[in-house]
């Protein structure tokens, strides 16, 4: 992506100014502890910058998916305002984003305040790209800065909608980082090209895949997307998780891979368990998962087998981790990928909220040449697909 298009935040005069920053601060959690703060470290340049340079900030993010009571419980942003104070910024949580009060607070707002917004998706529209909702927070702010790279794939009200309320607008420093880095293996990445994914968004990712095909000179897969292919080959899988729905796309893009002579990996044994939340985890030799087992990570095997294609590479994309890895020993197959990452002399890119948290966890992350806070974001950005987030922020037409 070129970037003439786009106003530069660095020439915009936001002294005084109410700003709409639009970031992505669903950070990976467990028992509600932050497992890897990179998606806020990375938001603090331009909430630092803004501030220092008199704007009064209106920050807002989505975190997870929710859909049940339970959820709207879970999965407020109130720690991750915490890891902001932590960070010497102060928050004030706005639990009521589409209401009249936020007008009144921002009059109010000391030079080292912000407000957070509360979880973008606990308000009826956000994800449905609602103007109405748009227009409530276009209200108490004035000019539209969006730092959420990952989440610039969703054409959601906070992404899209609001930029078109402001004929001010631009992208933030997050962003910019994250598209210089990609663009270096966007088009012609250096060969061999080794692709590696996994994760849980299998449904989200597995119709992406595909251009990958064309550029990778070979794709290791693995996380819970393996098991959907592996029933494709006709493999049991157990209980692991599978969506059968995508079983022949899975089969399409495997045809596709031979019919080019390219290499796709799958998982040759498995680190399995009887069930989820189980810990009788144990290494189950071969292809097929056992009957009544799941399969939480990918085996010994695997693992040296993806290590051997991933260090001789001359790039790769690594998105989705390997296994479970929130819950050792399922992190084994993860931090092999990450281990081989970093002793690779090629290009190496990690993308993804969970697999940036593994990459740090290893403790080679500094051996990357960029950790991208983008999952599906910076697969569909390296596949080529125009994101929403980016191309709103479209302020010139080029003749
Ligand atoms: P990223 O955030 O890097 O884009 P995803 O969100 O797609 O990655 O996937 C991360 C999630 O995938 C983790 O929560 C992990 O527990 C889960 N996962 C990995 N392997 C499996 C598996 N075999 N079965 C179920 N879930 C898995
Ligand atoms: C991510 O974690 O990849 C981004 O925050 C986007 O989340 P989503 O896939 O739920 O839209
Ligand atoms: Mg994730």
């Amino acid at each position: 992506m070129g970037l003439m298009n786009y106003m530069d935040l660095k020439t915009i005069d936001v002294d005084g100014v109410r700003v709409f920053l639009r970031l992505d601060l669903n950070v990976p959690m467990k028992d509600g502890k932050i497992i890897d703060a990179t998606r806020i470290d990375e938001a603090l340049p331009t909430i630092q910058y803004l501030l220092e340079s008199g704007a009064k900030v209106v920050a807002a993010s989505h975190r997870g998916r929710p859909r049940t009571e339970e959820d709207f419980q879970n999965l407020s942003l109130e720690p991750i305002a915490e890891a902001l104070n932590e960070r010497g910024i102060e928050v004030l949580l706005m639990d009521k984003p589409d209401s009249d009060a936020p007008l009144d607070l921002m009059k109010k707002l000391k030079p080292n305040q912000i407000i957070l917004l509360e979880n973008l998706r606990f308000s009826n529209g956000e994800t449905e790209n609602s103007q109405a909702l748009a227009q409530k927070w276009s209200r108490y702010t004035d000019i539209f800065v969006n730092d959420a790279f990952g989440a610039c794939h969703r054409a959601h009200a906070s992404i899209h909608a609001m930029a078109q309320l402001k004929p001010i607008r631009c992208f933030g420093f997050l962003v910019e980082k994250e598209i210089a880095a990609l663009n270096k293996i966007a088009d012609k990445p250096p060969a061999p090209f080794v692709f590696v994914t996994g994760g849980s968004k299998v449904s989200d990712k597995i119709a992406i895949l595909d251009s990958f095909a064309e550029k990778s000179d070979a794709v290791l897969i693995g996380g819970a997307m393996a098991y959907t292919f592996l029933a494709a080959q006709g493999f049991a899988v157990g209980n692991s998780k599978l969506e059968k729905d995508k079983i022949s796309v899975a089969k399409k893009f495997l045809q596709r891979m031979e019919a080019r002579g390219k290499k796709v990996l799958l998982p040759v044994d498995h680190m399995v368990v009887s069930g989820i939340g189980a810990d009788d985890f144990r290494v189950s030799d071969g292809t097929s998962v056992p009957a009544d087992s799941v399969a939480v990570d990918i085996g010994p095997k695997t693992q040296r087998a993806y290590a051997e294609l991933i260090k001789s590479a001359g790039s790769v994309f690594w998105n989705g981790p390997m296994g479970m890895y929130e819950t050792p020993p399922c992190d084994q197959g993860s931090l092999a990928v990450a281990e081989a990452m970093s002793q690779c002399e090629g290009f190496t890119v990690v993308g993804g909220g969970d697999s940036a948290a593994v990459m740090v966890q290893s403790g080679w992350a500094d051996k990357i040449s960029h950790i991208s806070t983008g999952g599906g974001a910076s697969m569909e950005y390296l596949q080529g697909v125009a994101l929403p987030g980016l191309e709103v922020l479209k302020v010139r037409t080029v003749v």
